[in-house]
């Protein structure tokens, strides 16, 4: 076997060492021709660093790429801080998989600004997480309250059904009764009775058309529909009507207005006033006894008028004094249980006196009996607030 000149083989070496220092990898060193020499060992040293460097080379493209299983490059200079690398990265690998499933108590130390930007965004997530489970509860409370109401809503309506069937009877056996006995005795009534007859099948008749009055309202209330219009009147002259409308409703109790001596116009929808203290009226006669004494008056200051309506009834009781203004909501204690109604009027009552910005309540009255009485702003643009 012919020898390598001496020159060949220092180009050979000096050109790997150049690549090397270039940073791409050289083929490795043939030394089969070389003699058996310091220059051979130095080549064998030079080729087995070509092959570490390559090795290691392919180890970080791989690890780049995120291959976190490869093998380290053993009996290199550079393998301790990469198995330090890989392991920190293994270890990351596994926390991540642990952040996603939902433990975000992770926290990362290594490679500074890397764990800062890590242990921020497990920060952000978890409070993402929170913030979507309170969400998902505040929403999930909302379902329910929704579902409350059209439990409720749905269960109001049956209950009207009941009460408007029931109420509706009453005017029917009324009207059936009253004709079945006109018919097959005509000819031989008094005219007494007939005339008893009649007006009987007229009460009823108001009586019919005052359920369907509040049905009408109650629907107009609900679907916001409630217009005021607005015009210049007192409240002398709101009582005094709704007294001469009474007049006419053959009420028998004792009907008293207590005006104050001075008091000034006001600006409200009259008509719809005057349904408030119709409704209160009705009330009072409704549930006191036949005869007693029915008070109404008012107090004006310069900014509202305040309505009062007092009995010498039942009252009512502490724990239905709110509820009494809700829709159909009726008493149910003994005094007022055999008592027709659908427990439309005071709702309406209140849905007509805050349509003014006003108020409405009830109160025990001194001695025995309820005092209702609303307030309602003397002109248009004030409020009141009493209540
Ligand atoms: N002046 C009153 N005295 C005693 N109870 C009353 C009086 N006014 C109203 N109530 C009670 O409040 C309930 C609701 O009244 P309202 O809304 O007018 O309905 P309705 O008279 O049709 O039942 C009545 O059913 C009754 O139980
Ligand atoms: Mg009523």
């Amino acid at each position: 076997m012919s020898r390598k000149p001496e020159q060949n083989i220092i180009d050979e070496v000096t050109e790997v060492l150049s690549c090397i220092l270039k940073g791409t990898i050289p083929n490795k060193i043939d030394v089969s021709d070389y003699p058996d020499d310091g220059i051979k060992q130095l080549s064998e040293m030079v080729n087995n660093f070509i092959e570490s460097f390559s090795k290691t080379r392919d180890y970080i493209v791989q690890l780049s790429q995120g291959i976190l299983d490869n093998e380290i490059p053993t009996k290199y200079f550079l393998s301790s801080p990469f198995k330090q690398l890989q392991s920190n990265l293994r270890h990351l690998t596994w926390q991540a998989q642990e952040v996603a499933k939902g433990d975000f108590d992770q926290r990362v130390d290594f490679m500074g600004d890397f764990s800062k930007a890590f242990n921020s965004m497990v920060k952000e997530l978890e409070k993402a997480r929170t913030n979507l489970e309170q969400q998902i509860k505040d929403r999930t409370k909302e379902l329910e309250k929704s579902y409350e109401e059209i439990r409720k809503n749905a269960e109001e309506l049956r209950d009207l059904i009941d009460i408007a069937a029931h109420e509706l009877r009453h005017p029917a056996t009324v009207f059936r009764g009253y004709a079945n006995i006109l018919l097959e005795h005509w000819d031989s009534l008094e005219e007494e009775t007939i005339k008893d007859a009649l007006l009987k099948i007229d009460s009823a008749t108001d009586r019919l058309t005052r359920i369907v009055v509040q049905f009408s309202d109650t629907s107009r209330i609900e679907r916001g529909k409630m217009d005021l219009s607005y015009s210049e009147t007192s409240p002398m002259a709101l009582i005094n009507n709704v007294f001469a409308e009474a007049q006419g409703k053959g009420y028998e109790n004792e009907l008293n207005i207590k005006p104050p001596e001075e008091h000034g116009g006001i600006e409200v929808d009259a008509d719809k006033l005057k349904s408030v203290l119709g409704i209160l009226l009705d009330n009072a006669v409704t549930y006191s006894p036949q005869g007693s004494a029915i008070d109404v008056w008012f107090e004006q200051d310069d900014r509202e008028t305040v309505y009062y309506v007092a009995d010498r009834g039942p009252g009512i009781p502490e724990a239905d004094r709110e509820r009494v203004f809700e829709r159909f909501y009726q008493v149910e204690d003994a005094e007022h249980h055999s008592i027709p109604g659908i427990g439309l009027g005071l709702y309406i009552a209140r849905s007509i006196v805050e349509a003014h910005g006003g108020w409405i309540k009830v109160e025990p009255r001194d001695g025995s009996g309820s005092v209702f009485s609303f307030g309602v702003s003397n002109s248009r643009r004030g409020d009141s607030g009493r209540g």
